[in-house]
């Protein structure tokens, strides 16, 4: 998948999924699915480290990460998530950190914001790196927001965050993510840009869905927000597991015959 064909998709009207993966097994079973892109997600901070949010997530965690799994990857379009502090600093900040998660192995880079950020995404992809724009509840902006709250619902928001995504598809973005605002809002956005919209929280009219893998999967749920639709229980199935091995070997029944070796 390269950008040219993720971005014809929204021409052809054919919806663009894109989840999250942060390891080599889970990448290969996310191709296997034929999802079209892969996003390592400063999310991992939350999913994989355990923190409450993604703030204090690191460039060289990121790059760990995404080397995991652009070592994996066949056929998906890999994009690194640019952490905090990796590109509103500077913009020379922005280039370096961008062009480390291509020599990682990523095709793209995504940053969260609007205006603020339009200078960075157009210096980033002024070298040739293809950036995706993040708009609407942006984790990195948790505490400005005072929690994870759905934005966009007054009409001046509304009217910004329209501005800012037409600031960031002048500026070069190949598409945007846009997280927790109203579907209505999100329709107006797509229909306005040329670049695909990438939705989660957004309703059902973007161009393509974005989803944690780990929420995706069922796997994790301390905390599940309303637009999150488990397609399977992993952690029930993790569980049940784990209590009949546990059960088993403390009952002499695991391992038999069969898992022993004369
Ligand atoms: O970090 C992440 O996983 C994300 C997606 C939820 C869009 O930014």
């Amino acid at each position: 998948m390269t950008i040219p064909e993720f971005q014809r998709q929204k021409r052809d009207k054919k919806k663009l999924t894109v989840v999250t993966a942060y390891d080599a097994l889970f990448t290969r079973i996310v191709e296997q699915a034929g999802i079209e892109a892969i996003l390592v997600g400063d999310s991992l901070g939350v999913v994989v480290q355990g923190q409450a949010n993604t703030l204090s997530v690191t460039m060289e965690e990121m790059l760990y990460h995404t080397k995991l799994v652009a070592g994996a990857v066949q056929r998906a379009l890999v994009i690194g998530d640019m952490p905090f502090m990796s590109y509103q600093a500077s913009q020379e900040d922005a280039i370096r950190n961008a062009g480390r998660f291509l020599q990682a192995g990523a095709q793209a880079v995504k940053l969260e914001g609007g205006a603020a950020v339009v200078d960075r995404v157009a210096a980033i992809t002024g070298i040739g790196i293809p950036v995706m724009g993040h708009l609407g509840m942006t984790p990195q902006s948790v505490h400005r927001y005072g929690g994870y709250k759905v934005q966009g619902k007054e009409s001046d928001q509304a009217r910004l965050l329209l501005s800012d995504a037409k600031a960031l598809e002048a500026a070069g973005a190949f598409a945007i993510v846009l997280e927790a605002i109203p579907a209505e809002l999100a329709k107006t956005l797509t229909e306005q840009l040329t670049i695909p919209t990438i939705g989660i929280g957004a309703g059902p009219y973007c161009d393509g869905q974005v989803l944690v893998l780990y929420d995706l999967l069922g796997l994790f749920d301390d905390f599940v927000p309303k637009f999150v639709k488990p397609y399977a229980h992993l952690k029930t199935d993790a569980l049940q597991a784990l209590r009949r091995y546990k059960e088993e070997v403390e009952q002499g029944k695991f391992p038999t015959d069969s898992e022993s070796y004369h």
